[in-house]
């Protein structure tokens, strides 16, 4: 979604800003811009890639600029609603939404502004102006003019002839680098590691003042505020592509990696501990009598599978919700309930929106299950457990997925424990077991090929069904998700046993039906339905175990993964169907790590 990236260096800061947006396209956009002081404005701005911007730019130098990428909400894709938004001699860049932006465009035309955009952004570029009659310093100007807006914003501004760039937060992402050279603000740190590792998270309600000579924040009630500085432990090369084609292909095959790592938080323990989820995990996980999962798209499939897995070990009832669903529901709240929010980026507005709408409920244990340390989700919550995928820039959530599986078995086999129903040999046997999924993983990325070979019959349809049963029905979810993220292929999930009662409708010799078919108990059942694709001429494509008995036949392509792996076959049987929706994309030729209209981290409802 929309990313900043702010400079006030002795150095050029063009090149930076746009190396720093370069690093932010991964959040996905559609048009991009820059503002910079010489000491008066210039601003530059393009509908489409940075690199179009990065030409515009070429030849202009500075030592303050604010530069953005939008992903529109209000308002086209086009030129004059792209950011910087200009009022007067002060620019603006924004991420987040104004929810009372009509009301106070309204006041503003009533006093006189003119609107050159349909941007909510140019209502605070307006507004800070206005301030500026009556509060004549640019920082306190800011400070008093935020006091105004209602909803989402992360912003910086700058003004001509000023000497510094103010930047403000509330419920979007915006942090800071200090470097010996100056002080640079971005939307996540990805951006600003070319210039410096010290970062300084804001918190909401944040104002800071930003000079060559450092950083002056204010707090949301007025007084100074000193923030941590934290050292960034993110590498540079984690978000290099090297010799990969795309960041999803390169994250499919670091899974074995990113489970790997996230499992190192459990050593060689042949034991788990509730403190592996913080210190208060005893205390707060003694007595929950219920889980609730919150989350939105692919860390909603991951908590429909852990309902199964928590349900089935620890005998504890887990509902699973869509948290945009949920904020807005009026539900029954249990202060005995643990809540689950899961989110690779920790920033997901509907996800943190629903974990405080849980916690005004009345329900105060809440767990973030995030990839991002020090995201505004994992700040949230009294516990959390960070997952180690490493940063997942492309948009299909890939990496992230399969490591918050780890994380929830581990979760699932904790209160499994606690509830007193996991003796120690099957802890230990269980906890070999996950161990053992980065080699297990690995072995099915070898099916890399064979997947590849199916990919061109799925690139001509318009339509395709993923099956699954039981534990595997969130990974037909997942796989249909896949799919039309990326290849823009219309694709449904269901429950293989659902399938007499609407799709297949739906099937014929043009509608590609995918089954995850390993052999488990549900095997049999499953197979009666792949009988009934069949008989209406539908042509199969199933992903089985080794030892699995579906064969291949007429209509019928079979490909097999190496081991069965029980309760954590999940983990495993994603991965085709992520190779497969990536070899569709490539012989489609779309956008793959960046696919229309979609965001990586979305920070607004
Ligand atoms: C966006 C991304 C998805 C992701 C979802 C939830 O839609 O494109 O890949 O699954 O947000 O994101 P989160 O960061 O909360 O897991």
């Amino acid at each position: 979604m929309c990313g900043i990236v702010a400079a006030v260096a002795e150095r050029n800061v063009v090149p930076v800003l746009i190396e720093g947006l370069k690093r932010l396209e991964y959040r996905g956009y559609d048009s991009a811009g820059l503002a910079l002081l010489n000491p008066t404005l210039t601003r530059l701005r393009s509908v489409g890639r940075v690199a179009e911007l990065e030409t515009q730019a070429k030849d202009q130098v500075a030592h303050h600029g604010i530069a953005h990428t939008r992903w529109a909400t209000h308002g086209v894709p086009s030129e004059r609603n792209a950011h910087p938004h200009v009022s007067g001699d002060l620019a603006v860049v924004h991420n987040g939404i104004i929810e009372n932006y009509a009301e106070l465009k309204a006041e503003l035309i009533a006093a006189g502004f003119g609107f050159t955009s349909d941007t909510d952004t140019e209502v605070i570029a307006h507004l800070i102006r206005r301030t500026l009659h009556e509060v004549p310093d640019l920082t306190a100007a800011v400070q008093t003019a935020v006091t105004r807006l209602t909803g989402a914003y992360a912003i910086a501004v700058i003004r001509e002839w000023e000497d510094r760039i103010v930047v403000a937060r509330h419920g979007a992402p915006l942090l800071l680098g200090v470097a010996a050279d100056g002080v640079y603000a971005a939307s996540d740190a990805a951006a600003l590691l070319q210039v410096t590792r010290q970062m300084i998270y804001l918190e909401d309600g944040d104002v800071a003042e930003l000079t060559r000579g450092g950083v002056k924040i204010v707090g949301a009630g007025g007084t100074p505020v000193e923030r941590p500085g934290v050292e960034s432990a993110l590498s540079a090369d984690a978000v290099e592509l090297g010799s990969y084609a795309h960041y999803m292909q390169k994250e499919i095959f670091e899974q074995p990696q990113a489970l790997a790592a996230t499992l190192e938080l459990i050593g060689g323990a042949q034991t788990l501990s509730p403190n592996l989820f913080g210190a208060a995990a005893p205390e707060l996980f003694d007595g929950v009598e219920a889980v609730l999962i919150l989350a939105c798209g692919t860390s909603f499939h991951a908590g429909l599978v852990a309902r199964y897995w928590i349900e089935q070990l620890a005998g504890i009832p887990v509902s699973v919700e869509i948290a945009s669903e949920y904020r807005y529901r009026a539900s029954v709240p249990n202060p005995r309930q643990l809540v689950v929010a899961i989110s690779q980026s920790g920033e997901t507005a509907d996800t943190l929106a629903s974990v405080r709408h849980a916690r005004n409920q009345g329900m105060p244990r809440t767990l973030a299950l995030c990839n991002v340390p020090e995201s505004a989700i994992v700040r949230e919550c009294a516990l959390r457990f960070l997952t180690r995928a490493g940063p997942e820039i492309g948009v299909a959530s890939t990496k992230a997925f399969t490591t918050q599986l780890a994380a929830l078995f581990l979760l699932a086999l904790t209160l499994a424990k606690q509830a007193g129903r996991l003796a120690p040999p099957e802890e230990a046997l269980y906890l070999a077991s996950l161990r053992h999924l980065p080699v297990a993983v690995q072995k099915v990325l070898a099916l890399a090929p064979s997947i590849a070979a199916w990919a061109p019959r799925f690139a001509d349809k318009q339509h395709a069904i993923f099956l699954g049963r039981g534990l595997h029905y969130p990974i037909a979810l997942e796989g249909a998700l896949k799919l039309k993220e990326i290849s823009y292929i219309h694709a449904e999930g269901y429950p293989a046993g659902e399938l007499k009662h609407g799709p297949l409708a739906l099937v014929d010799k043009e509608m590609p039906v995918v089954s995850i078919a390993p052999n488990d108990a549900l095997l049999e059942k499953l197979k009666s339905n792949l009988k009934e694709v069949a008989a209406r001429g539908g042509e199969m494509y199933v992903f089985a175990d080794a030892d699995s008995s579906v064969t291949e036949e007429s209509g019928v392509h079979v490909l097999r993964l190496p081991e069965h792996y029980g309760l954590l076959s999940p983990v495993l049987h994603v991965v085709p169907l992520q190779l497969l929706a990536y070899q569709v994309a490539l012989v489609k030729g779309t956008d793959v790590d960046k696919p229309r209209n979609l965001a990586k981290s979305v920070t607004v409802e």
